[in-house]
């Protein structure tokens, strides 16, 4: 037993008027994972949550964090999903509205074969146009998603119902 619960996980989040923008209220999960414990149960539950999938992708840039040690614990690899502009050879790109404006997503060539099971990671689920995004670029490339993860979704934001047939499973509510 780890000795801490969701509970203290959620008591490490921080809230950030404001940011990035005037009206929005940022949630900072870098607390959680600078914290061992923390991040290990989180890593944990996740990768329950990832089942039999063969591969964990992890959205940037704090999805790169979780979904690496949620792969390690599931034991299979990790894939990064990045923003546009940072990857050499581009197999899928998707743009979408987000909270705060526009951003484009892309996936890097000949790193998901079709037919693999992913799991998507990300910190956090707010309007759902990043993971929406996200699992897009997957079945774009032939991938089966078979769940998405965050360790945080804001419900009032709705994001949820971006993601379709695919299982949504976050850790905290806020
Ligand atoms: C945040 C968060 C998710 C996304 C969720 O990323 O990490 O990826 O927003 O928002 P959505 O559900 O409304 O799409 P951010 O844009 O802050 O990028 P970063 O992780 O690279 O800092």
């Amino acid at each position: 037993d780890s000795g801490i619960d969701l509970d203290r996980v959620a008591g490490l989040i921080r809230s950030v008027p404001d940011y990035p923008t005037p009206g929005v209220l940022f949630r900072d999960i870098t607390p959680v994972l600078a914290d061992g414990e923390a991040f290990a149960v989180v890593a944990t539950e996740l990768a329950a949550l990832a089942g039999e999938a063969d591969l964990v992708v992890g959205v940037e840039a704090r999805g790169f964090l979780l979904g690496g040690a949620v792969a390690l614990v599931a034991g299979v690899g990790t894939v990064p999903v990045r923003k546009a502009g940072k990857l050499p050879v581009v197999a899928a790109t998707r743009t979408y509205d987000l909270e705060y404006g526009t951003a484009t997503l892309e996936l890097a060539a000949d790193t998901v074969a079709p037919g693999t099971r992913v799991y998507v990671v990300d910190d956090v689920l707010a309007t759902g146009g990043t993971a929406a995004a996200a699992c897009a670029l997957l079945t774009d490339v032939g991938a089966e998603v078979v769940g998405f993860g965050a360790l945080l979704e804001l419900p009032a934001l709705g994001g949820r119902s971006k993601l379709g047939d695919v299982r949504v499973d976050a850790l905290l509510n806020g």
